[in-house]
């Protein structure tokens, strides 16, 4: 892949995406709905930083000039992460998402962990398996947030460039890599809130509406803190995403405020145990 096929890619990621919500619908919450041309821009953005930072690990597949799929990952430290994975509607199951994953994979051969958010596509589930993936069920919570029952929250901040290091350690210890050069980009479309006391410390990136899209903490009890902040910043409603069956300490804090559990697709995993006390980040895991 090269810089100038983001946009393109982004629209068939749209398509395969949506196609595959209409396609395994009907379930429980709201009806499929195409990607918003924000979270479009924010696709690109994205992904544009993967082809920056990870060159080799971004490839298209093409007949006759035309782009039929697309694998994005990312080697960060000892860590493989997939970000994006997808093949044109009505061109899936002949065999070129087993040329792209390879493609990809290739990036991460130095990487004894990997680490993946898989949708419930039956033919992912077969691609990853196949890859040596262990795979751990993903819940989530959505709703809204009983604000009676937001306990208040101390020793949350506001964070900035200047936690990078301290986030960096603390995604070591948790989940065996830092982020690394994610943080800048992440900074920018999220807010940051760390919690760093002499018991233990931690970090959420939230979306404006509350949603958290990264947490990681050395323990427990900061964890549950941080999550507690985003869902303060909640509205209407929030989506807790990205909730393994490690880290019911998430599921009793959206539970206590209300909202309601679901499961959909996995978290694939290769040399490595679910991380806990963390909420994995969609395609920067
Ligand atoms: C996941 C995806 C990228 C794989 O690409 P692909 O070209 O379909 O993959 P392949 O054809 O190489 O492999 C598909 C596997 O599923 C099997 N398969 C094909 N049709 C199937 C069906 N209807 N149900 C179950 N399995 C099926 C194939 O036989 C093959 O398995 P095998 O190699 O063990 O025989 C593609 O299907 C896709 O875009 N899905 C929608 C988006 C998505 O879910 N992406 C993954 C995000 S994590």
């Amino acid at each position: 892949m090269r810089p100038e096929d983001a946009v393109a890619a982004e629209r068939l990621s749209s398509e395969g995406f949506f196609e595959l919500d209409t396609r395994l619908a009907p379930r429980a919450g709201p009806d499929p709905e195409p990607r918003s041309p924000e979270r479009g821009v924010q696709w690109v953005e994205r992904t544009t930083h993967l082809l920056r930072t990870d060159p080799g690990g971004c490839w298209v597949a093409e007949v006759d000039g035309a782009m039929i799929g697309c694998a994005t990952s990312s080697v960060r430290e000892l860590m493989w992460t997939l970000a994006t994975y997808v093949v044109r509607p009505g061109l899936q199951g002949q065999g070129i998402g087993k040329a792209l994953l390879a493609a990809a994979l290739h990036h991460g051969r130095g990487c004894l962990r990997g680490m993946l958010s898989a949708s419930s596509d039956p033919k992912a589930i077969r691609r990853y398996r196949a890859a040596g993936f262990s795979l751990h069920p993903q819940m989530h919570l959505t709703g809204t947030v009983d604000r009676a029952a937001i306990p208040v929250v101390e020793k949350v901040r506001d964070g900035s460039a200047a936690d990078f290091e301290l986030m960096d350690s603390i995604d070591r210890r948790v989940r065996g890599a830092a982020h690394g050069p994610d943080h800048p980009l992440l900074r920018g479309m999220f807010r940051l809130v760390v919690s760093d006391t002499s018991t233990g410390s931690g970090y959420a990136y939230h979306a404006a509406d509350g949603m958290p899209a990264l947490l990681a903490a050395t323990n427990r009890r900061t964890a549950t803190r941080l999550l507690w902040e985003c869902l303060a910043a909640s509205g209407e409603t929030v989506l807790v995403p990205h909730v393994t069956a490690a880290n019911e300490w998430a599921i009793d804090v959206g539970l206590a405020a209300r909202l309601d559990l679901a499961q959909d697709g996995y978290l694939a995993l290769r040399n490595m145990r679910p991380p806990t006390p963390y909420l994995h980040h969609g395609s920067l895991l």
